[in-house]
């Protein structure tokens, strides 16, 4: 079987071809994974511009399918895989509607895909290889989601389970960094630049604030962190300092920004994994190719429950991609084992900028 796999819901218009010899088997092989970013164009405006999204992924869509199809080498697949929310609406749309084109000539079946499902099976992709197995891991886990839209901790107590049990009240994780980044006068996205800055580990003569570290839910909120971060930059006279403090500064907040970031994420996720004592913690999205992230909540749960499985994607497919989105469908149809059940009708799909995993 071969799935062809469509991603708009951002600023990447990615198309990934998977072949699998038998649903079953758990083995699977990425043929082609081409990702278009749009990030020049939106970094002149500080951030994604949904109606140049739509522009740019109309532009692109036949593009990338066209080098997807040459480097997977087939010419015919089984399956038509999309994203179908959450996300930006005119991005996705882009993606559906190119999707049911692609559908009705090649007379294919559709399949939705939520964008939060496929970020927590990236963990199963690798840079160098193309061919996989599926390794075992164990049920319950806990999925800790962090993108630029998303900050979510997934309960799934077992294979296509998933129960929200805390998120964020405000702003994202991802955005958290990206705000930042632009009250330093960074560009878009932020995240990475922001890391870079942390990684000289210019510690703060302040700190910023945790919010809801101690708070008995798992939800978070990094709105007031920012506002934490703007308080501090006025208080520090940041537009007007001269260069070399500008800088200073700089690197004080990002260290000190990404630190309560993370003792936030790490906290409420052992908290979590503790309470459902859960066999398994997957870290994805955006947000997770943060390296000290990913090292500071591997070492979190080595000391505190050894025991636990931690799986984190290699940083190659933390972003947006749409091999995620293709294992994605090929978990859906593995599970279901009948295909034709999972086929949304075209009539049937739409772009939901808010949907919610279930
Ligand atoms: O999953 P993603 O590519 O797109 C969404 O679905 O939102 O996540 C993008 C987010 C952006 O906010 C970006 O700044 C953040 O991930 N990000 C990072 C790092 N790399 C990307 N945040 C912190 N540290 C990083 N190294
Ligand atoms: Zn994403």
């Amino acid at each position: 079987m071969i799935i062809l796999a469509i991603e708009t819901s951002c600023d990447e218009t990615a198309i990934a071809i998977l072949k699998t010899p038998r649903l079953r088997s758990g083995r699977f092989e990425i043929l082609s994974n081409v990702v278009s970013s749009q990030i020049k164009i939106h970094a002149k405006w500080g951030g994604v511009v949904p109606h140049l999204a739509k522009r740019e992924h109309i532009k692109n869509l036949p593009l990338v399918l066209r080098k997807a199809l040459r480097e997977a080498k087939v010419s015919s697949i089984n399956v038509i895989a999309v994203t179908a929310g959450p996300g930006l609406e005119p991005a996705l749309w882009t993606g559906i509607n190119f999707a049911k084109e692609l559908a009705e000539k090649w007379k294919k079946t559709l399949i939705a895909i939520n964008h939060m499902e496929a970020h927590i099976f990236s963990v199963f992709l690798k840079e160098k290889s193309s061919k996989f197995q599926v390794p075992s891991f164990k049920f319950p886990a806990v999925a800790l989601l962090v993108s630029g839209g998303h900050t979510e901790l997934v309960l799934m107590r077992k294979m296509l389970d998933y129960k929200i049990i805390g998120q964020t009240l405000d702003d994202a994780a991802g955005e958290a960094f990206d705000k930042t980044a632009k009250m330093l006068g960074l560009p878009y996205p932020g995240g990475p630049i922001v890391a870079k800055l942390a990684e000289e580990k210019v510690v703060a003569p302040f700190t910023l604030p945790r919010p809801m570290i101690n708070s008995k839910n798992y939800d978070f909120s990094f709105s007031g962190l920012k506002t934490a971060v703007l308080y501090k930059l006025k208080e520090l006279g940041f537009d007007n300092l001269k260069p070399h403090a500008r800088l200073i500064t700089r690197k004080q907040i990002a260290y000190e920004f990404q630190q309560a970031v993370i003792d936030v994420l790490v906290s409420k996720t052992l908290r979590t994994a503790k309470e459902y004592q859960v066999k398994t913690i997957i870290l994805g999205g955006g947000v997770a190719a943060n390296q000290e992230l990913r090292k500071q909540l591997g070492e979190a749960i080595k000391k505190q429950i050894p025991n636990t499985k931690y799986l984190i994607p290699d940083t190659a497919f933390t972003g947006d991609n749409a091999a995620m989105i293709a294992l994605a469908a090929y978990f859906r149809a593995k599970e279901k084992k009948i295909l034709d059940k999972l086929g949304t009708s075209p009539e049937n799909l739409k772009a939901d900028g808010n949907l919610k995993l279930s």
